[in-house]
């Protein structure tokens, strides 16, 4: 018998985040692939899901993890791995995937974070972070496939009766602390998934956090108050215009152009 059940790819599987979405997929039905680069994590895994090897940063693994699936939450991160890190997961791991699907269509799901616009914080001074977050949410919405991006706040600082979920757009609480907004991260696993359902969270992107209040009943009707990008932006809706095109480094923009060229070519 053959499964009718859609499949997800969750990339950073072992993640804080991905582990989370991993469980939320299987609870809403999905099957799930989990892109898992130490096979001793493997274990970690719900025996529900199926593990495939892969690293992010190595193209030629990731060729098979991508077949067949109809959908990819991204939630890679880079930890300590300063501006190398950041560019080549938390930004390669993005461009590098997309690759790897090549002409075929899945929906997308990508975590950033909260503040992803501020350049000038010691945090993106320091990391570049920010910027190589940004860079992949660019190349997300250059890449012509249905997408959501979510930009959490701060993991699990939520107070007990935090679960009305608020979603912004425009970046613009930047201070680099909790202060920002709180999320908890079952919360942001179940965004993530709910979006890959969800006609109205199409090309939509937010800050993620929780405020005091029940958790939604309708994400659909959540989705659906916010504004979608504009065809062809390379930026969210209302996210201020500090990082020029013009002026991002020659690899970056000839990153966009391949990914803008493979769109093309899915026409
Ligand atoms: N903490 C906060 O309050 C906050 C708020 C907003 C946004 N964020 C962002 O959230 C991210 C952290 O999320 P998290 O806590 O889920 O991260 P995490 O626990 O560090 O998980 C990162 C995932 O990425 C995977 N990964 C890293 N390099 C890889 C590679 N080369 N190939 C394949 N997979 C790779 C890791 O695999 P391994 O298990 O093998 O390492 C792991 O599954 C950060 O980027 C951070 O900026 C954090």
């Amino acid at each position: 018998m053959t499964s009718s059940r859609k499949t997800v790819l969750v990339v950073g599987a072992t993640g804080s985040i991905g582990r989370l979405v991993v469980e939320e997929a299987l609870r809403q039905g999905w099957a799930v692939r989990a892109l898992v680069r130490n096979a001793a994590k493997a274990g970690q895994i719900p025996a529900k899901a199926q593990v495939v090897l892969g690293d992010v940063t190595m193209p030629d693994t990731l060729r098979s993890d991508v077949d067949g699936v109809d959908a990819i939450v991204f939630t890679l991160g880079s930890d300590g791995g300063g501006k190398v890190g950041a560019e080549t997961i938390d930004y390669g791991g993005v461009r590098n995937v997309l690759a790897a699907l090549g002409a075929r269509t899945a929906r997308i799901a990508l975590m950033t974070s909260i503040g992803v616009t501020n350049r000038t914080g010691a945090y993106n001074r320091a990391t570049e972070a920010h910027d190589w977050k940004r860079r992949s949410e660019r190349l997300v919405r250059a890449s012509g496939l249905p997408y959501t991006i979510v930009r959490p706040g701060w993991f699990d600082y939520n107070g007990p009766d935090d679960h009305r979920l608020v979603l912004l757009q425009g970046d613009s609480r930047q201070a680099g602390n909790s202060s920002d907004g709180v999320i908890a991260r079952r919360q942001i696993a179940e965004v993530l998934v709910r979006s890959l359902t969800s006609e109205t969270a199409l090309r939509k992107t937010f800050e993620l956090v929780a405020e005091k209040g029940p958790a939604p009943a309708n994400f659909d009707a959540l989705f659906a108050t916010l504004d979608a990008d504009a065809p062809g932006a390379l930026d969210g809706v209302r996210d201020m215009s500090n990082q020029p095109l013009e002026d991002e480094p020659k690899r970056v923009r000839d990153d966009l152009d391949a990914v803008l060229a493979n769109r093309s070519a899915k026409r």
